[in-house]
This record gives C-alpha cells, sequence and structure tokens, in this order.
C-alpha cells in the first residue's frame, strides 16, 4: 500500500529475490542418490568400453604399460596442446623423484582453434618448439640452420625425444602413433579427425628441420599420473590421474587381460606385456552422453544446443572450467530477466548519502556467450568479506555490472556455489568408479558390493579400514587448483556413496601434479625410447 512507501520495498525485494535464487541453486541439486545411481552407470560403462570400440567411454589403451618409480634420468622434452594455452618444455629428470623444467607458453589463438587445415595448427606449434630450442638449447639447434640452408645434410646434433601432450580423444595404436576420434573443448578443425596427430606434427618439425622426434603420444591425464607416480615414489602406486581443467578426464592403471578390446584391434601395436598392466585413458567427459543418471536442467540443456558439439561430452559440460561460467551466465540471466523481481535492478545506496541503481551496461559480458569466466566462481566461493565486496568489485571491474547492492550479490553467490558444489560431486563419480572397480578398496569392499546388489545396506564395518593401504590419485587442473572448496565437495560426495563411505573416502590420498602433464610425457618419452633403442641399434 502507499503509505508504506519505499520504505519496506526493500526488504520485499530481498525476500523475493532470495527465494527465486534458492529456486534456481535448487536446480543444480545432486541428492547422494543420485550420485549412487551415477556411480552403478559409471561401472558399467568402464566396462562396456574396456569390451568394444564406439562406447559411451572410450576406455582408451594407451600402450603406457608401467610407471615410473622415481629413478627415471636423462633430458627430455615435452609440449602440451590440449587447453587455453600451448607449452614448450625440456624437463631433467634427476633420477631421485625430482626433476628441473624449463618452459614457454603461449596462448592458443582462438582463429586456429577452428582453423580451416589443421596445417595452420600444426605449423604454429612446430615454430614454438623452434622460438625454444633457440632460446633455451642452442647446442640442439646447431645444424638446424645449416640444414636449412641446403649445406651440410649430415650436420647431427643430439636428437631430441620430444612427449607430445595432446589432450584430446585419440585412437591410438602405438605409443608414439593415434588417430583424432573427435575434438573437445571448443577445438574443431575437420580435416584433422581420422588423422595420425604425430605424424602431422613430425610432418611440420621436419619442415623446418629440428632435430626432434616425436617419441611418445601422451594425454594430460596419463602424464598426470606418471608424474604423480615419479614424485611420489616408495610410498604406494598411483592408481588414478584425473585433470579438472578446461575439460575433465581421468587415466587410471587397469588388469591388461581386462582389456579386452585391445586383443581385438586389427591396427594394435606391440606393447610390453610383462606388467600386466595397462594404463586406460577414459575420456569420462562423455560420460553418460545419453543422460541416464546426469543432471539435466535447462541451463544444461541451453549450453549444450549453442557449443559446437551438441550430445557430446556431456559429463564434461557439467563439471569443467569451460563450462561452469556459462552455466552460471545463462541461470543469472534468468533472474536477469525475471518479471517479478529482476536481478541487478537494485535501489542501493552505493555510499551513506548517494542513492544508486544497479546497472548492467549494454557492454556486460553476461550478454555474450562464454561471457562468464569459470574464475568468477573461484572469486563467489572465496568471498568471505562483509557485504561480499569482492564479488561486487569483480562484478563491476570485470563484468560491466556497477552498484551490485548485497542483497543481488548474495544471490549470485548462491547459485554460483551451487553450480560449482554440483561439478565436484560429479566429478566424485568418476573417481568412485574408478576405486570401486579396480578392486582398489580391498577385500572386504567386495563384500560392501555383493550386499549392494543383495539389496542390504553393507556395514561400515565391512570396508576394509586398513589405513596404511592408501588410494593414491594425482589431480591438475586450474578448477581443482583454484576453487576453494572443490576437493571438500567431492569427498563430501565419495563419503556418500555406499561402497565407499567414510572409511573409504579416508584411504583416498588427493595430491595435486602440478604441470604434471610435461613431466609424464617426458617420463612416457623415456620409456617409449627404451622399447625402440634395440631395433634402433
Ligand atoms: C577433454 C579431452 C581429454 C582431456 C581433458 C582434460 O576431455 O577430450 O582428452 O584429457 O579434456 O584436458
Amino acid at each position: 500500500s502507499e503509505f508504506v512507501g519505499t520504505f519496506n520495498t526493500k526488504p520485499r525485494r530481498s525476500m523475493a529475490l532470495a527465494e527465486q535464487a534458492k529456486r534456481v541453486a535448487a536446480e543444480f541439486d545432486f541428492c547422494d542418490d543420485a550420485v549412487g545411481k551415477a556411480v552403478k552407470e559409471f561401472i558399467r560403462e568402464m566396462d562396456e568400453g574396456l569390451e568394444k570400440e564406439g562406447t559411451e567411454l572410450s576406455q582408451i589403451p594407451t600402450y603406457v604399460t608401467a610407471v615410473p618409480n622415481g629413478t627415471e634420468k636423462g633430458l627430455y622434452m615435452a609440449v602440451d596442446l590440449g587447453g587455453t594455452n600451448f607449452r614448450v618444455c625440456s624437463i631433467q629428470l634427476h633420477g631421485n623423484t625430482t626433476f628441473s623444467l624449463t618452459q614457454s607458453k603461449v596462448a592458443i589463438p582462438h582463429e586456429l582453434m577452428v582453423a580451416k587445415t589443421s596445417k595452420e595448427l600444426f605449423s604454429f606449434l612446430a615454430k614454438q618448439i623452434e622460438a625454444f630450442l633457440k632460446l633455451h638449447h642452442e647446442d640442439h639447434y646447431v645444424g638446424t640452420v645449416k640444414r636449412r640452408a641446403g649445406g651440410d645434410e649430415n650436420q647431427q646434433e643430439e636428437i631430441f625425444n620430444l612427449g607430445f601432450t595432446f589432450s584430446f580423444p585419440v585412437h591410438q595404436i602405438g605409443i608414439n602413433k593415434g588417430m583424432l576420434m573427435r575434438w573437445t573443448k571448443g577445438f574443431d578443425i575437420d580435416d584433422a579427425v581420422g588423422k595420425d596427430v604425430c605424424a602431422l606434427l613430425q610432418q611440420e618439425i621436419d619442415e623446418l628441420h629440428l632435430p626432434v622426434k616425436v617419441a611418445a603420444l601422451v594425454n594430460d591425464t596419463v602424464g598426470t599420473l606418471m608424474a604423480r607416480s615419479y614424485t611420489s615414489a616408495g610410498k604406494t602406486g598411483t592408481l588414478l590421474g584425473a585433470i579438472f581443467g578446461t575439460g575433465t578426464n581421468g587415466a587410471y592403471v587397469e588388469k591388461l587381460d581386462k582389456v579386452s578390446k585391445l586383443t581385438k584391434d586389427k591396427d594394435a601395436g606391440e606393447y610390453d606385456k610383462s606388467t600386466g598392466e595397462m594404463i586406460v585413458n577414459t575420456e569420462w567427459g562423455s560420460f553418460d552422453n545419453s543422460l541416464r543418471t546426469l543432471p539435466n536442467n535447462p541451463y544444461d540443456i541451453e549450453l549444450d544446443k549453442n557449443s559446437v558439439n551438441p550430445g557430446i561430452q556431456m559429463f564434461e559440460k557439467r563439471v569443467s572450467g569451460m563450462f561452469l561460467g556459462e552455466l552460471l551466465r545463462l541461470a543469472l540471466l534468468k533472474l536477469v530477466k525475471d518479471p517479478s523481481v529482476p536481478l541487478f535492478t537494485d535501489e542501493n545506496s552505493a555510499s551513506n548519502d548517494v542513492h544508486s541503481t544497479t546497472q548492467i551496461h549494454d557492454s556486460s559480458p553476461i550478454w555474450k556467450q562464454w561471457g562468464i569466466d569459470t574464475s568468477f566462481l573461484s572469486v563467489c566461493a572465496g568471498d568471505h568479506s562483509p557485504g561480499l565486496r569482492m564479488l561486487r568489485q569483480t562484478l563491476d571491474r570485470d563484468y560491466d555490472i556497477s552498484a551490485v547492492s548485497a542483497e543481488d550479490a548474495e544471490a549470485v553467490r548462491e547459485i554460483a556455489a551451487a553450480i560449482g558444489r554440483r561439478a565436484a560431486r560429479l566429478a566424485a563419480v568418476a573417481i568412485a568408479g574408478i576405486v570401486i572397480n579396480t578392486g582398489r578398496l580391498g577385500k572386504s569392499s567386495a563384500t560392501a558390493t555383493t550386499a549392494q546388489k543383495a539389496g542390504v545396506e553393507p556395514q561400515r564395518g565391512d570396508v576394509d579400514t586398513d589405513q596404511s593401504d592408501e588410494i593414491d590419485i594425482g589431480v591438475d587442473g586450474s578448477l581443482v587448483e583454484f576453487y576453494p572448496k572443490f576437493e571438500e565437495y567431492m569427498r563430501e560426495a565419495l563419503r556418500a556413496v555406499p561402497e565407499i563411505g567414510a572409511e573409504g573416502e579416508r584411504r583416498v590420498r588427493i595430491g595435486i601434479a602440478k604441470d604434471g602433464s610435461g613431466v609424464g610425457a617426458a617420463l612416457i618419452a623415456l620409456v617409449a625410447g627404451r622399447v625402440e633403442s634395440p631395433q634402433d641399434a
């Protein structure tokens, strides 16, 4: 009524907005029961992927059959393509679980991610390798100029063995041979699909006459697993390497005889069978593409529809850094456009006496696809200042939304938290699936599984509580590194999986393998060199 005046509209608006925000946040719930169901589906898809091609989890055999133990030595080169940056590095492995690394990094120009021909991308990569050699390893570069001038063709310097971290799904048929299956994470270059990516890179390297041999093809998750094993040697064997960055994926140690599709692959190359194990790259970004168990709210649907690869990488689109900011943007737009209490239209006292109204400027990135960066979710989750000052400043500075009220900021924080929490709980699904299916929980966890199948609630005591029996996981990526509660939320969900429970969760050790893919690629190039040298000699 009129008498109430403007005084009371504020609390009324606040309450209505808070309710709206709660409603949108709740659309990102992923309850314990849903986690459990998804874990079962994950295990089913793991097994299916080990048996045949063309499944949702690709379960790619990597031809890496052993993990390092920390005594490996030598100088190797590695390049890494697969996120926002292209990295070139050289790695000196000291053989005592430590290493030194020299690296350079360039952002990949967007035009190259969607280039007409793969040559444009790969020749750019070779040029970066050349610049790196010139700068850091002149001794390896001396012959290049002469060879290029058509001079002494036999001018030889030492050849660098290079590990090529190429973080996309590749059908591998040897340690340095594999055909691109499909692009992910916004890359889209048609003519590369089906081609051997090692050959594409080697060709460009050879055109520049560089003394570099692409010795190993490595997914970043495999590199992370190798790096973690190298640096944590002597403790327990690492089970899993996982990336929660621009994309998400995991590679784990599997029993060779379970990788039954390898024997059916007529293109399959040689591999060492003596360890009885092989690292498998799950490509879990495509887990449950058919949405049997994944959550699918209006924002998920909208995001997928407008992506370059609708219907695929459905797990990744709910978990990884490339997408969480966009989910937040779509959810916020829903509130911005809400006719009853539109977000960011608040009357707001910016200082004691100046009243101003929140304004979303036309220039705000919030209006454009991919306009919100996932790092903003970390800002939201990390802001404990009174009135969410940091969050509001970021909205003003980076997103052209000025004079945001504390109430509106709170609504943003709540929705951002719900998206982050759901991502971490989904991440737990993948980890749980692998921990359970590899039998790492020990004998008594098998009892729990049987009990589960019989519909009996497993008893706490059923799970092996041997604390010394840690399950080691190496992780990397901006999300695990910078999102404040990622691991906490993930662990909360792990505990909720009946086969794991609190005891199982406590045995899971998670450690960051920072820049692990570079070191890991070097380690694989080393192993590849060992395998090859008898033939070379
Ligand atoms: C995408 C890629 C996968 C990679 C992951 C993390 O899911 O398909 O190969 O490991 O991103 O970078």
